[in-house]
């Protein structure tokens, strides 16, 4: 087993214990309590970090209100975009490093951390647009009174917000909240997941190294019931934004009410991927294949639920099985891996499980479902197919968050589509095929945010991104994210 060297600055950066930045400065946490992160490939311990309270949480939100309040509102937009300019080029050059990063505390494939990367600067790069284009309008208004009148709407910045993150693109999820922010004039409070905090670390040393004045991005650390949850109950709070399960973010937007807080949700999913007969089985199978043993399969749009037409049922499970058993699993810093460790124990517990009661309900598992025996120490697990005849098994209806597909057939098209909306999700659902009619019209009929056709997790900045149902509220990237960080206010004006 071979091991890329790791960058030498990231040696001195796992050796000094992170920290907290509120207000400009960094700090421990008040109660002075830390924990550590573990590299998932080796179950060793890499780092540790300020595990901050309620105290912290308090004293973050109040930097966030002042700087919101202070000097930061007059940054003209222009400025804005430099500031975010400047970020995406401090990141670019220092790539590899922030992948190895990445890897170290995840456990992803190296060439994976390193697409991150790539996209993280790109989505930079977008936000760095945007500060310029915020505009609001004149509106034809016809008012009683008769008099001559001026009507015009601002897009105002909406506050602190506070931005509550997973770890399964633990730099990407920190870039998507932050673009925004920083493109609308808000300041941020965010917490990182517990399993990959050093990512976000080192991304707020960057912000503070561009130049983002003190306060407008603050970073606190530590578990979600002892920093997220007083953040999404704290009543200074103006916006949160959240991506995790769906049972937490019931708990945020619970939490959210007692201000009334702005919310937007990126949660869970179950998604559809759909074969049609026409369709090429080898690059379909491939793309289903790659949709759900993308990042170990902990991606919210996994592509967990496949649905071929019979006739192709033989074909596509040959070809799964070739694919999955093709998979090199191993840590993600050894070149030759493409499939790398779960983040944790508890989530290889979680994959586990399903695997046992997916059999249990009486799915057929075609490949994998075992730890992978040359592999001692790591949360791996090897890529897994199972075939459900019923679709009644935990893991043809649950979200899983592994490398566990579950494939069922389909014949009748007037069932297909109820079938592959019957799910409380609605992240993502794809389709292959070459029938154009078919694939416009079933785009229209699914019930999700985002819909790929012969192709699966395409994301873009300029798209947006996000969830029907249970998968969330609201959307990410492109100019919907703008409007969900920034209040409209209608300004009348009598000229009589
Ligand atoms: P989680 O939803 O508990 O964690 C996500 C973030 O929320 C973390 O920063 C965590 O510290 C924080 N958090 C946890 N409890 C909180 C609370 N009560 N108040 C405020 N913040 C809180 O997800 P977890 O436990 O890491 O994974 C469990 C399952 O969630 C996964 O198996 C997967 O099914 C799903 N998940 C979905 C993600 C997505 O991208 N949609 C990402 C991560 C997990
Ligand atoms: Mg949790």
């Amino acid at each position: 087993m071979s091991t890329v060297q790791l960058v030498p600055e990231l040696h001195a950066f796992l050796d000094r214990p992170g920290q907290l930045f509120i207000g400009g400065s960094w700090q421990d946490a008040r109660s002075g309590e830390r924990f550590e992160v573990e590299n998932p490939a080796e179950q060793r311990v890499i780092s540790d970090v300020a595990q901050a309270g309620s105290a912290d949480v308090d004293d973050a939100v109040a930097a966030a209100r002042a700087a919101f309040e202070g000097p930061w509102r007059q940054y003209s937009p222009a400025r804005r975009g430099g500031l975010l300019l400047r970020l995406a080029d401090l990141m670019e050059a220092e790539a590899e490093g922030l992948a190895q990063l990445i890897t170290l505390e995840n456990g992803k494939p190296l060439g994976m951390a390193r697409g991150e990367v790539a996209s993280a600067v790109s989505i930079m790069r977008y936000f760095a647009g945007w500060p310029t284009k915020i505009e609001g309008s004149t509106l034809p208004v016809s008012p009683a009174s008769g008099h001559p009148m001026l009507n015009y709407t601002l897009r105002e910045p909406v506050g602190v917000c506070a931005l509550i993150v997973p770890w399964n693109f633990p730099l990407n999820m920190c870039v998507w909240k932050l673009g925004p922010v920083l493109a609308t004039g808000c300041t941020a409070v965010l917490k990182p997941a517990e399993q990959t905090p050093l990512i976000a670390i080192r991304l707020v040393q960057l912000i503070e190294a561009a130049g983002v004045p003190p306060g407008v991005v603050n970073l606190i650390t530590g578990q979600g019931q002892r920093v997220g949850a007083p953040l999404a109950e704290h009543p200074d709070v103006d916006k949160i934004a959240f991506t995790g399960s769906t049972q937490v973010g019931k708990l945020i937007a619970q939490a959210a009410t007692g201000n009334m807080k702005k919310v937007s949700l990126e949660l869970g999913g179950k998604s559809p991927n759909i074969i049609l007969a026409d369709a090429d089985v080898k690059r379909a199978a491939k793309g289903a294949a790659d949709g759900i043993f993308y990042n170990q399969g902990q991606v919210c749009t996994a592509a967990s639920r496949l649905y071929v037409h019979q006739s192709l049922l033989d074909d596509v499970l040959d070809e799964l099985r070739r694919h999955a058993t093709a998979h090199v699993v191993g840590p993600g810093l050894d070149p030759a891996s493409t499939l790398g460790p779960l983040v944790s124990q508890r989530q290889l517990d979680t994959v586990s499980g399903y695997l046992q009661r997916g059999l249990a309900d009486g799915a057929e598992l075609i490949c994998g479902g075992q730890r992978p025996a040359h592999l001692e120490r790591g949360h791996f697990i090897e890529p897994s197919v199972f075939l459900d005849r019923q679709e009644r098994s935990c893991v043809a209806r649950e979200e899983i968050f592994g490398p566990v597909l579950t494939v069922m057939s389909w014949s009748e098209p007037e069932e297909l589509v109820a079938r592959a909306n019957d799910s409380p999700y609605g992240l993502a659902a794809g389709l292959w095929t070459n029938d154009l009619r078919a694939a416009h019209q079933l785009a229209a009929q699914l019930k999700a945010g985002s819909v790929w056709i012969n192709c699966w997790n395409v994301v873009d900045p300029a798209s947006p991104f996000g969830g029907y149902k249970q998968s969330g509220w609201g959307r990410e990237m492109s100019k919907h994210v703008i409007d969900a960080y920034t209040e409209t206010k209608s300004v009348f004006v009598d000229l009589a």
